[in-house]
């Protein structure tokens, strides 16, 4: 496939970058510092997402048979740059005539408000106890500049007529790729705490050409140390609920003391 990766420079993106060249996609690597390109892909793009336009854009994306973005605020002063930066991706997008779009969000977003959104669900139906009523509110005090970019990224995907996919991971680690995660339409993994950026990256190339996934959010997590691991794409409510919440009070103190860390 011809491919566009925005933020190819991030821990994200330099997977995409590394696992598509590697499976032998056509890539336009686009990145604002391409010096910290990982790998040599067949194309690339210097644009700033905090300012460009959809005329710096469209010559990244014209024939693209997809775009990928893992593109996120690094800084505080990056803070913004999901939202602005997604909606010239999706306008340059629309005049290139190119449909499909994956990006990165964060499992709290379904539940935080934004413009488009500002009566989300109280609670993600895959978060258990201590989640939602424990960490949660913690985790989105301290990021609540970050996940509102990110939740109006969300809307803008939303606003638009494109066959977006929307990969909602939980705190991300630099673990290789296995291949091996849950997944969950519109909601998070229940006891999925972790999952690696490689990990992510494998989804969001399988998922490029799965219909099933337009137009959703998609919950990401490596399955819980004592569960079986398997790969696996399965609707809400797939879960058992005893096994689930056993999974949560083993998890309890895991959450806690990462988020203390
Ligand atoms: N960290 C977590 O545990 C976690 C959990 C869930 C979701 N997420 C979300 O997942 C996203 C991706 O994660 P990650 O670890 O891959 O992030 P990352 O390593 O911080 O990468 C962010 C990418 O965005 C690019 N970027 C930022 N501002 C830009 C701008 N103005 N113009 C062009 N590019 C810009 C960065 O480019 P440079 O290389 O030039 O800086 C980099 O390529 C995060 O940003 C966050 O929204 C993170």
């Amino acid at each position: 496939m011809k491919l566009t990766i925005f933020a190819a420079t991030g821990g994200i993106g330099r997977q995409l970058l590394e696992q598509a060249v590697a499976v032998g996609h056509d890539v336009t690597a686009v990145a604002r510092n391409p010096r910290n390109l990982p790998a040599t892909p067949s194309r690339v793009v210097t644009a700033d997402l905090a300012t460009a336009d959809v005329a710096v854009l469209q010559p990244a994306i014209r024939g693209a048979d997809a775009v990928l973005s893992a593109l996120g605020a690094r800084t505080k002063a990056d803070t913004g740059v999901a939202a602005r930066g997604t909606k010239a991706i999706t306008e340059a997008m629309r005049a290139s005539g190119v449909r499909r779009l994956v990006v990165v969000s964060a499992a709290p977003i379904g539940t935080v408000p934004s413009p488009g959104r500002p009566h989300p669900p109280r609670h993600d139906p895959g978060d258990g106890f201590v989640l939602r009523y424990l960490a949660d509110p913690i985790v989105k005090r301290a990021l609540r500049a970050h996940y509102a970019d990110l939740a109006e990224m969300e809307d803008v995907l939303r606003g638009s007529d494109l066959d977006w996919t929307a990969v909602r991971p939980p705190r991300l680690t630099d673990k290789p790729v296995t291949g091996r995660y849950w997944t969950a339409y519109g909601q998070n993994i229940r006891g999925g705490l972790f999952v690696s950026r490689a990990d992510v990256a494998h989804y969001m190339l399988r998922a490029l050409d799965q219909p099933e996934t337009y137009r959703q959010t998609i919950g990401i997590a490596k399955s819980a140390a004592r569960l079986p691991e398997v790969s696996c794409s399965r609707a809400p409510g797939f879960h058992d609920d005893l096994r689930a919440e056993n999974q949560d009070r083993r998890l309890a103190l895991v959450a806690l003391d990462d988020i203390y860390a």
